[in-house]
């Protein structure tokens, strides 16, 4: 049933909004960083990159136009009709789009990259998706999900999505993607905090001027003769948290909350080994 809805929701859509993503939507800013992130994490173009529950296309239609070498796939036929009409209004080429389940993929060692961008929590069975994901990049290539953590199932919006049009929708934080990629083969990882979050911290909700704007860093330069050493600190106190001793949580700065709690939320970087590693691991 939730496949069923997935592919129902595509024709109960507003499709204008779905295919004008990212301009056309009210979190346009957040998406481009996040977006942006992706890019500088990425394996240079040109790269083959597969984009896994690609949608309307719109994160696809950006790789292309950097120089990827793209092919976006979506289980709902109504997404990848809207994909290929908007790629070819935008006469885009080495783009191409796929009807197809990302739990049941067949592609073997072909891409150099693959990008699940608010996808995968749709997944009936993430683990699937995660296994065809490996086996879909090249030896030494990389599987990055960015996707939402821990309480997106929970959220009122979530909620009405699915009272609405059924769709799958589950929490699917780095912890539990992680370990799913290790179970598909994955060795090496990196997860990063949610950079649409940092930002909003650094930029958005600092964002009122006043009259005088260095105030709030007002002994700055003395702050940085200090910094080595505040360095020192964090790194001291993100050691305790790995052994489970908690700081007063009050001590920390929002920014500090969003780095140390990247197993609820962030962005997942995963390596395939490479053909020696994987040689060597037969
Ligand atoms: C929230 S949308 C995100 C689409 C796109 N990545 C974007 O950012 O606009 C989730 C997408 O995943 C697709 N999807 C859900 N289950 C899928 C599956 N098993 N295989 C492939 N695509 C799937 C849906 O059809 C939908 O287009």
């Amino acid at each position: 049933m939730g496949k069923h809805n997935e592919i129902e929701y595509a024709l109960r859509m507003n499709a204008a909004h779905a295919t004008n993503k990212p301009f056309s939507d009210s979190d346009c800013g957040r998406n481009l960083i996040r977006l942006g992130t992706i890019f500088t994490l990425l394996p240079p173009p040109p790269a083959r990159l597969l984009d896994l529950g690609c949608g309307t296309g719109w994160t696809s239609r950006f790789f292309a136009r950097a120089g990827y070498s793209v092919v976006g796939v979506d289980i709902a036929p109504e997404m990848i009709r809207l994909a290929e009409a908007a790629r070819d209004q935008e006469g885009l080429t080495d783009l191409s789009f796929a009807v197809s389940d990302y739990e049941q993929l067949n592609f073997r060692d072909e891409f150099d990259c693959c990008v699940f961008f608010d996808s995968l929590h749709h997944a009936e069975d993430e683990r699937l998706a995660i296994q065809r994901a490996f086996q879909a990049i090249k030896p030494g290539g990389v599987c990055i999900a960015d996707e939402p953590g821990e309480g997106h199932s929970h959220s009122d919006e979530t909620l009405q999505a699915v009272a609405h049009f059924g769709v799958t929708e589950k929490d699917m934080p780095p912890a539990h993607v992680v370990a799913l990629g290790q179970s598909a083969g994955f060795r090496e990882f990196k997860v990063f905090p949610p950079s649409d979050e940092l930002a909003a911290e650094v930029y958005a909700r600092r964002a009122t001027p006043s009259a005088s704007p260095f105030s709030e860093i007002a002994g700055a330069p003395e702050l940085a003769a200090r910094v080595p050493l505040w360095r020192r600190a964090w790194r001291g106190i993100a050691m305790l948290f790995d052994r489970g001793i908690r700081y007063p949580a009050w001590r920390l700065t929002t920014v500090d909350h969003l780095l140390l709690h990247i197993r609820a939320n962030g962005l997942v970087l995963m390596r395939k080994p490479n053909a020696t590693e994987l040689r060597a691991a037969a």
